[in-house]
């Protein structure tokens, strides 16, 4: 069961500029970028109300990030939803017939896994187990 809308991800070229236009614009702060993806992306949250905004810039020219930026430019990236328990969704989205991308993984708010958008509409969906 979906529990809410975690994050919204924004593939961005720059994350500094991008971090300045949330700043001048709208008079939002963004946390301090991190590395992830092993090393291929740099990631800055900027919070609006309950929803999270991730701009996600690629750190030099391999990753996935880089060729969705080279191939489509800055914009919408993927949606985030929060579960409760990311394993059994897994087995009853898979039951259903749609795609998981690789297995679960450690992220920055806790467990994820993405699904291909094939199976989705057209969107790029990542799920979320937060930590306790
Ligand atoms: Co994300």
């Amino acid at each position: 069961m979906l529990k809410q809308i975690s994050h919204l991800g924004i593939a961005v070229k720059d994350i500094e500029e991008a971090r300045g236009f949330y700043r001048s614009v709208f008079g939002l702060e963004s946390s301090e970028p991190i590395i992830g993806g092993g090393g291929t992306i740099k990631v800055s949250m900027v919070q609006v109300g309950g929803v999270l905004i991730e701009l996600i810039q690629p750190a030099g020219n391999e990753g996935v990030m880089a060729k969705f930026l080279e191939k489509r430019g800055e914009g919408f990236h993927h949606i985030c939803y929060e579960v409760e328990d990311i394993n059994a969704e897994i087995a009853s989205l898979k039951a259903a017939g749609i795609e998981v991308l690789g297995e679960v993984k450690p992220g920055a708010e806790g467990m994820i896994v993405f699904l291909h958008p094939r199976g989705t509409h057209g969107v790029l969906v990542e799920l979320v187990e937060k930590k306790e």
